[in-house]
Order: C-alpha cells, then sequence, then structure tokens
C-alpha cells in the first residue's frame, strides 16, 4: 500500500462524509459531522425513567459544549448544500424568563420584517385566561447587521404589534393575500379560537375569517399553511388551550381543517392524530406534512410512548388528502413548527433545534440550539428565524424558503 492508499483507507474507515472531505469539499467553520454509527452501539443506555424525549442526546466523542461550538450538525453530506459555505448562527435576543419567542414565525417581504409570538398560556409568560399572548417583529437589516456574532442578545430590536383588534392567544401565522393570517387558540369559554388576517403594516387591523364549525367552537387552532394551487387554507385544530388551563375540555376531536375563503366551505381532511400541530405544504403542492406533539400535554406532563412524529399525505387534484405515511419520527422533543424549502426539504422545530429531512425521510442534519424550537421560518433566500422560546436566533444558510409568491 502507498502512503496515499493508506490514507484513503483509513478515511473510509471514517465514514462517507468525512471521505467527501478528503475529496475537496470543505467543511465550514460553524459546522461538524455527526457520524450516526458511532452511537449504534453504546457502552450504557439508561431506562425510560432516566432517559427519554426530554433529554439530549449527546453522541459519544461530543459534550453539549462542543454540539453547541459549532452548530451545524451535519449527519449527511446532502445538508452540506442546504447550509453552504459559510452558514451563520446568531442569538438575536434572549429574555430572562418569559416565552417571548415561540411560534408563528412568517416573514413580511414588504416590510423586510419577521413576525412572531409569545407563548400562550406558558406559566412565565403570564398570560392564559386573562391576558392574550403578544405578537412581536423584527427588522432583518438589524438582524443581519450582527450575523458575524454568535451572540448579539440586546443588539437587536424586538418590537411589540398592537394589532387591533388584538389577535387573541396567536399561535401559527402564514402569508396570505399580501397579510398575514394566524390562528387565534381562543380564551376561556367565550371567545373561541379563530382565523384572524392582520395587515402587516400599521394600523395592523384584523379581520376574524373563521371563528366555527356549523356553531361549534374549535379546541384551539395551531398551524395554518395556504395551498400552492388552489389557495385554500388548511388549519389544525388541538388541545393546548386545555391543557394549558387556558380553553375549556375539547368538544371536537383534534383534527386538519380546510377553508375555501371564497365559497366560505370549511371541510375536515384528516383525523386520527395524537395531537396535531405544524402544517405544510411541498414547494409543488403535492405533499402536505403534518406533526403530532402526542407526547406532550401541556402542564399535564409527558407521554413517551405517544407520537413525535411528522406524516406525509398526498394531496390529490381535488385538494383531499391521501395516502398517511409516517415521514419521520423525531428525537429529542417533539417536532412542532413545520416547513421546507424551495427544493422540497423539510425542517422541523424540535427539541434540540431544527431538524431537517430530504423528500424521502433521509435526516440531513440540525440547526442546533441544544433546547426547545417550536417553530422558525424562511425569510426568502438564506436567512432564517429561529424561536426557542426564551431565545430567538438569526440563521443565514444557502437555502431558499418555499413562499406562495402570489400570498406575499
Ligand atoms: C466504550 O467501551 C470501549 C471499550 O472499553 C472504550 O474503548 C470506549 O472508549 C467506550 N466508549 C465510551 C463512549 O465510553
Ligand atoms: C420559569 O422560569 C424559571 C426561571 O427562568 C425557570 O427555572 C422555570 O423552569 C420556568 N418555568 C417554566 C414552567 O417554564
Ligand atoms: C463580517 O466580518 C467580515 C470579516 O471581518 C466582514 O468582511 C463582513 O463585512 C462582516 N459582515 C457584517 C455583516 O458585519
Ligand atoms: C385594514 O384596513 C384597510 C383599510 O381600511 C383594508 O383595506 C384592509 O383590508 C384591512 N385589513 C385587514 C386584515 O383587516
Ligand atoms: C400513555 O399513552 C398510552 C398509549 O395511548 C396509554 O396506554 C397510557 O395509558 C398513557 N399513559 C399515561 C400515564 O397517560
Amino acid at each position: 500500500m502507498t502512503a496515499a492508499s493508506v490514507l484513503v483507507a483509513a478515511l473510509a474507515l471514517l465514514g462517507p462524509s468525512l471521505l467527501s472531505q478528503a475529496d475537496g469539499s470543505s467543511l465550514p467553520a460553524q459546522a461538524q459531522v455527526i457520524d450516526q454509527k458511532s452511537f449504534n452501539v453504546l457502552n450504557t443506555t439508561q431506562p425510560p425513567s432516566e432517559f427519554n424525549a426530554d433529554n439530549i442526546f449527546v453522541s459519544p466523542g461530543h459534550t453539549e459544549e462542543s454540539l453547541t461550538k459549532r452548530p451545524f450538525h451535519v449527519y449527511d453530506k446532502e445538508f452540506l448544500n442546504i447550509i453552504g459555505k459559510n452558514p451563520t448562527l446568531t442569538r438575536i435576543a434572549h429574555s430572562p424568563k418569559d416565552p417571548l419567542y415561540h411560534e408563528a414565525v412568517v416573514w413580511s417581504k414588504e416590510t423586510e420584517e419577521v413576525f412572531f409570538v409569545q407563548n400562550a398560556g406558558a406559566k412565565n409568560s403570564s398570560t392564559g385566561l386573562h391576558k392574550s399572548a403578544i405578537i412581536e417583529k423584527i427588522s432583518l437589516a438589524d438582524a443581519a447587521a450582527v450575523s458575524n456574532k454568535s451572540d448579539a442578545a440586546g443588539l437587536v430590536k424586538v418590537t411589540a404589534v398592537p394589532s387591533s383588534p388584538m389577535v387573541v392567544n396567536p399561535n401559527g401565522a402564514t402569508n396570505y393575500r399580501g397579510q398575514i393570517i394566524l390562528t387565534g387558540e381562543g380564551q376561556g369559554n367565550n371567545t373561541p379560537p379563530a382565523l384572524w388576517v392582520m395587515n402587516p403594516q400599521k394600523p395592523y387591523n384584523t379581520t376574524v375569517l373563521l371563528n366555527n364549525y356549523f356553531g361549534r367552537q374549535f379546541n384551539s387552532l395551531n398551524d395554518v399553511s395556504i395551498h400552492p394551487k388552489n389557495k385554500d387554507v388548511y388549519f389544525t385544530d388541538t388541545i393546548y388551550g386545555y391543557v394549558q388551563d387556558f380553553r375549556p375540555a375539547p368538544g371536537l376531536q383534534d383534527q386538519v381543517y380546510r377553508l375555501n375563503p371564497d365559497t366560505g366551505a370549511v371541510t375536515v381532511v384528516a383525523d386520527r392524530f395524537d395531537h396535531p400541530n405544524g402544517f405544510t405544504f411541498s414547494p409543488d403542492g403535492k405533499y402536505a406534512y403534518v406533526t403530532d406533539t402526542g407526547i406532550n400535554y401541556g402542564f399535564y406532563g409527558m407521554n413517551f410512548t405517544r407520537a413525535a412524529s411528522i406524516y406525509r399525505f398526498d394531496v390529490k387534484e381535488d385538494g383531499t388528502l391521501d395516502n398517511r405515511k409516517v415521514f419521520a419520527f423525531v428525537s429529542p422533543g417533539a417536532p412542532d413548527g413545520i416547513h421546507c424549502d424551495s427544493e422540497g426539504n423539510v425542517y422541523a422545530g424540535c427539541g434540540d433545534g431544527i431538524q431537517v429531512w430530504n423528500p424521502s425521510g433521509k435526516l440531513l442534519g440540525k440547526i442546533y440550539v441544544g433546547s426547545t424550537s417550536a417553530n422558525f421560518n424562511f425569510a426568502g433566500k438564506g436567512r432564517m428565524v429561529i424561536c426557542a422560546e426564551t431565545d430567538l436566533y438569526y440563521v443565514t444558510v444557502a437555502a431558499e424558503g418555499n413562499f406562495v409568491e402570489s400570498e406575499m
């Protein structure tokens, strides 16, 4: 063996991702390879009472510190195309206690801002039965100006958005006919969950688009997405207002609905979930993805034998959903907010950050923040914002978000 062939043989033992490095593609400074084979067999494992979806898995040879230091984790070399040559992750805001950065992350192309919302019902947010969660926003120019830093908390201004009339307990959002559509979880017995449309510019005026199903209150509307072709509004309804003590016991099973805003017709497109949560479409509109946070019962604990899963459906020509299949089962935590990039890769907010799969469900990599990241979104090409409850992050990568241009 020549010295060179010994080197090639040694690199081959280290696995294909590292071998590709020897082929000339260099690993970005912010990235590291996670070798999945290195943890197929562990020397010690713990029973479920000690290690479960609540715990972050640190594979052999790593520490939580080393995972955080280079936060773009390459599980498959396809991830290198997604993150590009110089990905960055910057913490742009921190809240000591109040989970101000929760969900409903949505880009306003016109104002170059990103909107998001506080965690409705979380004990430390002091919201719930008597006070609604707030909508907030940042300017993308402010975030871009600090993207060289890993921690820029305090340097980016977070502004409260005074929606009027106020959206009550917002949780999900997407672009809709030049406006923003938000799901509201409702409050108590008399403020029903609703779909709200908000003007993304002053005076942030709002209009309620839907607040019942043939007179019955929804449980707590959670997420919303517009189909790229038929333009109908698809949304999930689930129990979180109830298990966070700000909505009465559910009066409907948890399911996914579809509204045709032109005729007003509301139909159910999928059921048989534990807690249907995030919802999105592939860029061509052929697939729908539904996350199920079944393990999470809010204030009432966790049940690790339930779903922490992404289900994929075929979207038929007529807009109905067919052929449900398991796309991914996630650990740690459960997949919550979900979005595709322009290539159809699937991203979900999970217990340790954003996890990314290709369209056949292969885990490509993670944008690791080390804590629950309920939602995130792209802001056009190469930019993302991640909500991780008490921390807000700005990300630059190569990938581009999947947007329905006509809705922007
Ligand atoms: C597992 O055990 C082997 C053999 O004792 C040892 O070489 C290795 O370092 C151990 N790995 C870890 C992660 O402790
Ligand atoms: C509330 O905030 C405190 C202080 O940051 C934290 O220790 C605690 O876990 C939080 N409680 C909840 C329910 O999030
Ligand atoms: C980041 O740092 C590089 C190198 O110092 C500099 O060229 C670039 O302009 C900086 N970018 C921003 C947005 O500050
Ligand atoms: C906000 O007000 C403007 C001006 O009256 C109106 O054109 C627009 O439809 C309103 N938007 C919403 C979401 O209510
Ligand atoms: C957890 O979920 C399983 C499956 O639905 C159920 O059988 C079990 O009773 C649940 N456990 C608790 C503690 O609720």
